[in-house]
């Protein structure tokens, strides 16, 4: 008689996923009602399963891959449900024989969307305006009032010309944005020439973009990409957009830099310390604040949660699964 191969799914995800996890193994899952698992939870809970479909919030770390193989059954793949997968000890799980996988592309547009939205909404100052409104302090148009920073025309600097880059400097193009970008290695020139991309060395990117967008995967060489001395170097009109990885950004490097002026305003749908956010940030007005909500569309979430299974049936059924990412 064959086992069936036991799943651990980390948190609940789109329903549609689950009869798929089932025909191909013993499926237990977290509920939409408990709260995240701490890793000690994660600990007590992961080992003994043969699959594991995380999300970025769990900790798969090498402690935690170590007690997964000593149990049997044993860990074989974790299928992350993102396309970043800075939570996970890729080079401790390539040690210990895991497969990990990841979910890219099916999310690009959406997070771009998000991404482009948080730019607009942090140069037209919408947040506050909507407090503003909401307070019942409007009493009518005034020349002077709530004014933002033109998004049409200006300059977008993109740091990372991945999926999501490019998917960013698709929208910018719609409004006539002048794009530079900066990347480990420069795009073909045809891809430039599609993108509207102009390749911009880092320093030079942050001098003479009007908002920097970061969009680049988080590892130990991207950590405080942007700290005290980058954000010197931006327009005191600037504005920061991240909506990649919150440690890519030294929080408090940035706090001081909003609050003395060094640069304009700051889009944040990612926080160094998740789900922690900087108290200073949380007061101030020119800055807009998002839970991490990127990729967050039904849509979006339902094909992240269908491509992780595909991962994992791809395994039980001795094929190679489609996104792994182990080097
Ligand atoms: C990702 O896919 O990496 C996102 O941050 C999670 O939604």
């Amino acid at each position: 008689m064959t086992v069936r191969p036991t799943i651990l799914v980390t948190q609940r995800i789109a329903d549609v996923a689950y009869p798929r996890l089932e025909q191909v193994g013993i499926v237990e899952s977290a509920t939409a009602e408990e709260s995240i698992w701490s890793h000690a939870e994660l600990l007590r809970r992961g080992p003994s399963h043969t699959y594991l479909l995380s999300t970025p919030v769990d900790s798969i770390d090498e402690a935690f891959l170590k007690a997964c193989i000593a149990q049997q059954p044993a860990l074989q793949l974790v299928a992350n449900m993102a396309v970043g997968y800075n939570n996970i000890d890729v080079a401790a799980a390539t040690r210990l024989g895991i497969i990990i996988t990841n979910t890219p592309g099916v999310l690009s547009d959406t997070t771009a969307d998000l991404a482009f939205g948080l730019l607009l909404a942090t140069a037209r100052r919408m947040g506050e305006a909507e407090r503003f409104l909401r307070a019942g302090r409007f009493v009518g148009i005034r020349p002077q009032l709530l004014c933002g920073a033109d998004v049409h025309h200006a300059t977008l600097g993109i740091i990372g010309a991945g999926r999501i880059g490019l998917t960013m400097a698709r929208r910018a193009s719609g409004f006539d944005m002048k794009i530079l970008y900066y990347n480990r290695q420069r795009l073909a020139q045809e891809q430039e020439q599609l993108y509207h991309l102009t390749y911009t060395p880092f320093q030079e990117l942050l001098q003479q973009a009007d908002f920097v967008s970061l969009h680049l995967p988080y590892s130990a060489t991207s950590h405080h990409l942007i700290g005290e001395q980058q954000l010197a170097l931006m327009k005191p009109t600037g504005i920061l957009i991240n909506t990649a990885r919150g440690p890519l950004v030294d929080e408090k490097a940035l706090v001081k830099a909003l609050k003395q002026g060094v640069i304009a305003g700051a889009g944040l749908d990612v926080f160094e310390h998740e789900p922690a956010v900087e108290p200073d940030l949380l007061a101030m007005e020119n800055v807009v604040l998002l839970p991490h909500v990127g990729s967050a569309t039904q849509e979006t979430r339902t094909r992240m949660a269908l491509m992780a299974c595909d991962n994992i049936i791809a395994h039980t059924q001795g094929e190679r699964p489609p996104n792994i990412v182990n080097p």
